[in-house]
Formats: structure tokens, C-alpha cells, sequence
């Protein structure tokens, strides 16, 4: 079929399911819902046979779908209606949710069901439920739905609230003051329900020490204990507070308003609340192996038959300079450790996301911080590209970009779970990129497959990036059972028994080639062109938009075919 997707935003949904579209045959025009008239331009222009919108926040307009069908999904059940779908999901605790693909028409979310896939709700924040229990129920009903509309003899249910699996209503949007939270009463259950309903968007406004703030996060902690509301720690760029019955971990913090009076953004909640943190201590991570204990901690380091695990969960998967040298100093330690196999990743949400554009756009020289930023990262990859001690594996469990996902072509394997969304390329930051991508992508997929993923600039799903040589293995499942596969499968290989002869491989390799000779060559020249574009006008625009959330104002003429 010819198929219109249209999105608020290409955010990682409408990326995965554009992947999953062409991977089975449709061809796929995307077009931004920035206004109704550009919309329906772009349907007069591609004349597609459906409209596709996996993430819309605006109603389609009635030219378009009274001419062409509309398939919207929206992350709820049968009969959920409103805007705050996700945030009513976690506010009432609600164990079992869904997401419905229904057809447009002149009632908001209100249109003929053609297809639903139920989810579990799992103790995650907002985003991290979208971007795994929700992104995985919408792509099996919204390709469901699309199978059963091609097949042209089946019809869709009108939504009838008589009928005993239509367990939704309709809900109105959930306010601030729905959102607030009385920190000297409500128990901490309370309280991370309320953060949780809020992280992405849109935070929970609150006032500390007299100043404004959206608050972001939701991690329980389980022994801390203070004042409630006061704050009681700080860990690497969290900081915790007390509630009334116990403590919470708040990751991220957006000012109400910036000195420079230039639109707020969201910066890791120790370097927004750092005027208010005189005095409150930093505490260390727990260690050693994986325990039930509720805490929060952005690296983690254990250790099981003879395989060493360096976790790694940075907030959105963005790499602060100070958090790649964290994790490069891990990584040192790991290294000196007598095990034979390194599995490096994180525990659900992205893999990683390259140098943090948010602690940049802070940072009162951010040209200066951006060249700090990418020495740091490229330090982390060098020491990971010139192992010869260990075998080195990337645990793709979540989406990875830019430079994030050149750290991990860095390994000797890459493992990537099938629902994961990578996006090799750096440009529409108006970067050419670091991290020694120059000698990895084209070892891994050839010259002319690098040039093509790095200009296109469009994601791969885990099986295209198998495909392509990207990824070793696609490792099925959710992120749990990720885990469970990679741990078998690595203290496996540190058992096989041709595992010494790959190292030794590796290290003769290494010296023939003078690997350290040949990635210098890369680091210099790359850093040669991003020292010029760091300086330039369009990376400073463009990061700035994106930290702000700035939308653009046309579609990118990369995903709108129908415009070239
Ligand atoms: N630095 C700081 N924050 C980052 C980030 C980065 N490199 N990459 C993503 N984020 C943040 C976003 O600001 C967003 O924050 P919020 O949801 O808390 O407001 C969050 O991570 C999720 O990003 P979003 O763009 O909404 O997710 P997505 O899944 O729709 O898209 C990407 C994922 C990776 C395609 C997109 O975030 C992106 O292009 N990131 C920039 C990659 C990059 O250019 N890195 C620098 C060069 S190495």
C-alpha cells in the first residue's frame, strides 16, 4: 500500500513503525502535522491509499479523512479517550492498559476500532512505558490494522460502551494542580505516581527554596531518610528528596524561567538545583551484584562466571562530559578484573544517545563544552576499540543514536534487542560526527553503506541493522528477557572453548594493523571537521531547538518524499 504517516513528532514510535512498514513492503511517505493544510497538501501530493498517524496530538483535519481512510493509534484501551492517556494510566494505578488504532473521523479518538493490543503496566516512567510496553502494542495492532484493511473484506467495530471489553472512558487532560505534590503528607507511592505521569512531559511544577521548577523522574529509594520535602542526596546527577513516608529520586529539572529569559529546558536535576544544594551530601551507588533494592545509580559494575556486566543508565541516554569519564574510569576497572568477557549496556531505556546537547546548551561556553564533551566520548571508544585482554560486547536493550550508537560498533559484538530503533547518523544535529565512526561503520557495513546510513539520516530497526552488519545477533523480547538471553549467551562465550584463540586473534590483529597508529588518523581528521562544526551557526541552532523542543516548521525533506 501507499501509506501517509503522519506524526506530532518523528519520535521513536513513528520511527518504528515507518521501519516496520517498509520492512513489510509498503511504500511510506511521512508527513509532519505541523498545520491541516499542510496535511492535506501532502496527501494531494503523495495520493496515498491510507494515512498511518502513530503520535498525534492534533485532530486530523475532515478534508483528509473523509477522503482518504486515517488509522490513529492511541496508547489506550477500547473506549480510552482524552489527551492524558498514559498520565491517567499511571495516576490510577492501573495494572492492565492498551492501545487501540481506530479510524479518524469527526469525534476525537472516538472512531471505528479496527484493531488493540492490551500491555501490562509496568513501574516506569511515562516515556519509558512508551518507548516499550506502549511501542510495542501499537506496532502489533497498528500492522494488524493495516493487514486487515488490505485485505478489503473485513470491516471495523463501532465503539459501543455496551460491550464488555471496551473498559476505557473518555478522561479530560490532567492538569498542574491535579499534578501538584504535598510533599510533607503524600507517601512515596503517591509521590511516584506523580512524577512518573509527568517524565517526559510535562514535569510537575513545584517551588524549592522559593524557586520554580518542573520536576522529572520517579525512582524509589529505599533506605535514605530526612525532613519530607528536604532535599537529602545527591548521585551522579540525581538528586533525592524526602517524602513523607520515605524518599524519591528526582532525575531532571526544567527552571520556570531562565536568567537570559530564553525559552527554559529541561538539565540533569543537580546542575538545575545546584544554587540549592549547599550542604546536601553525595552518596555512593550500592555495588556488587544486581539486588531487589530500590535505588537510583547510573553505572553498575558485577561480575558472574567470569563475564564482568558495566551497566550503564544515563537519563535519555545522553553522555555528559563527567559521565563518560565516570564511565570510562568503570571501564578501567573492569578491564583490570580477571574475567574474559565484557558485556556493556543498560538495564531498559536507550543504550545511548551520544554527548548530552542539554548540558552543552547550560554551559556557559558551549562550544568549549562540546569539544570537552566529544574528547571524553572518543576517550571511552579508544579504550573500548584497543582491548585485547577481553571480548567486548554491546547489549543493545534500547534505541542508540549518533554517536551513542558508534560506542557501541566499538565492541567485538553487538547484540540488539529486536525492538530496538538505532539511528546512525549525526547531521540533522549539523555534525559530522565523532567517536571514531569513520574506521567503525565502514569496517562493519562497507564504505558505501556507511555513506548511505550517515546521509540518509533515517532509523533502522534491530533486524535491518542485522541485515546490514550493524548488529551480530537480534536478541527477541522485552528488556527483562534481553537480559536474560544476553547473560546466557555471554557466560557462554566466556566458556567456549575458542574463546582464548579469539583474543589472542584479536591482539596479533591489532598489532598488524597498528590499530593505535590508524585510530589516531580518524580521531584527528574527524575532530578536525567538528571543531568547525561546533563553531558553526547551524549545530548552535539546531541544538538549540531541540533541547527546547522547538518543532520544525516544515517536514524534513528527508522523510517527506512526496516533496522532492
Ligand atoms: N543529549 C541530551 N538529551 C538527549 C539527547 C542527547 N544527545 N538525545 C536525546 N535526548 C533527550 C531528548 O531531549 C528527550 O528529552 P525529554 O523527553 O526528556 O524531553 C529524550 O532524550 C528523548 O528524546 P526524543 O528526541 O524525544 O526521543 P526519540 O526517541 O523520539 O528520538 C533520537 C531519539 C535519538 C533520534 C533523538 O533524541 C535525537 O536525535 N537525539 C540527538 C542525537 C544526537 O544528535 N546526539 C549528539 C551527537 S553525538
Amino acid at each position: 500500500m501507499r501509506i501517509l504517516l503522519v506524526a506530532s513528532a518523528y519520535n521513536s514510535l513513528a520511527q518504528r513503525c515507518h521501519t516496520e512498514l517498509l520492512d513489510r513492503g509498503h511504500e511510506v511517505s511521512v508527513e509532519l502535522a505541523l498545520t491541516p493544510q499542510t496535511l492535506v497538501e501532502a496527501a494531494w501530493l503523495f495520493r496515498p491509499d491510507l494515512v498511518v498517524a502513530p503520535m498525534l496530538t492534533a485532530a486530523i483535519p475532515q478534508a483528509l479523512w473523509s477522503r482518504v481512510p486515517c488509522l490513529i493509534v492511541h496508547p489506550g484501551p477500547k473506549g480510552d479517550r482524552g489527551p492524558s492517556s498514559l498520565d491517567w494510566a499511571i495516576t490510577t494505578g492501573a495494572r492492565r492498559w492498551g492501545v487501540t488504532v481506530l479510524q479518524a473521523n469527526e469525534v476525537f479518538d472516538a472512531g471505528d476500532i479496527w484493531a488493540w493490543a492490551p500491555f501490562v503496566v509496568a513501574e516506569y516512567d511515562k516515556s519509558s512505558l512508551y518507548r516499550h510496553e506502549v511501542t510495542e502494542a501499537a506496532v502489533e495492532a497498528l500492522l494488524l490494522a493495516v493487514a486487515r484493511m488490505a485485505s478489503g473484506h473485513l470491516t471495523p467495530e463501532p465503539l459501543d460502551y455496551d460491550r464488555h471489553d471496551v473498559i476505557g472512558e473518555p478522561r479530560p487532560a490532567l492538569r498542574q494542580p491535579d499534578r501538584r505534590i504535598d510533599w510533607a503528607h503524600e507517601p512515596t507511592e503517591d509521590v511516584l505516581r506523580k512524577l512518573r505521569a509527568a517524565t517526559s512531559q510535562p514535569g510537575v511544577l513545584d517551588t524549592i527554596d522559593g524557586e520554580e521548577f518542573f520536576l522529572y523522574g520517579g525512582i524509589a529509594e529505599d533506605t535514605l531518610r530526612g525532613p519530607a520535602g528536604s532535599l537529602l542526596a545527591m548521585r551522579d546527577t540525581a538528586v533525592c528528596r524526602a517524602t513523607a513516608d520515605g524518599a524519591v529520586w528526582i532525575t531532571h529539572v526544567k527552571p520556570r524561567t531562565r536568567p537570559d529569559d530564553s525559552r527554559p529546558f529541561k538539565v540533569p536535576a543537580t546542575v538545575g538545583l545546584a544554587l540549592h544544594l549547599s550542604g546536601v551530601p553525595q552518596v555512593a551507588a550500592p555495588q556488587g551484584l544486581p539486588d531487589p533494592r530500590r535505588t537510583y545509580r547510573e553505572i553498575h559494575y558485577w561480575e558472574h562466571h567470569q563475564v564482568g556486566y558495566l551497566e550503564f543508565d544515563f537519563p535519555n541516554g545522553a553522555m555528559s562530559t563527567r559521565q563518560c569519564r565516570r564511565l570510562l574510569a568503570a571501564y578501567r576497572y573492569a578491564l583490570s578484573r580477571h574475567t574474559r568477557v565484557i558485556v556493556l549496556g543498560g538495564r531498559r531505556d536507550f543504550f545511548a544517545n551520544g554527548i548530552h546537547l542539554h548540558v552543552i546548551e547550560d554551559a556557559p561556553d558551549a562550544q568549549a563544552e562540546s569539544w570537552e564533551n566529544i574528547n571524553a566520548m572518543n576517550d571511552l571508544v579508544a579504550a573500548i576499540l584497543t582491548t585485547t585482554s577481553h571480548l567486548v560486547i554491546s547489549a543493545v536493550q534500547g534505541n542508540a543514536a549518533a554517536g551513542g550508537l558508534m560506542l557501541a560498533l566499538a565492541a567485538d559484538e553487538v547484540w540488539c534487542r529486536s525492538g530496538a530503533v538505532l539511528n546512525p547518523h549525526y547531521r540533522l544535529m549539523g555534525l559530522s560526527g565523532s567517536e571514531y565512526w569513520t574506521y567503525t561503520l565502514p569496517r562493519r557495513v562497507g564504505e558505501h553503506t556507511a555513506e548511505a546510513l550517515t546521509s540518509r539520516c533515517l532509523p533502522v530497526n534491530a533486524r535491518q541493522a542485522h541485515a546490514l552488519g550493524l548488529a551480530d545477533q537480534v536478541v527477541p523480547g522485552d528488556p527483562a528477557t534481553f537480559r536474560t538471553h544476553v547473560t546466557a549467551l555471554a557466560e557462554q562465550l566466556a566458556h567456549s572453548a575458542d574463546l582464548p584463540g579469539r583474543l589472542e586473534d584479536k591482539t596479533r590483529r591489532h598489532r598488524g594493523q597498528s590499530l593505535e597508529r590508524t585510530l589516531e588518523r580518524h580521531r584527528a581528521r574527524e575532530l578536525d571537521q567538528m571543531r568547525e562544526d561546533f563553531a558553526s551557526a547551524t549545530y548552535q541552532d539546531r541544538r538549540s531547538r531541540f533541547v527546547r523542543r522547538i518543532r520544525p516548521e516544515t517536514t524534513p525533506a528527508h522523510l517527506a518524499l512526496h516533496r522532492t
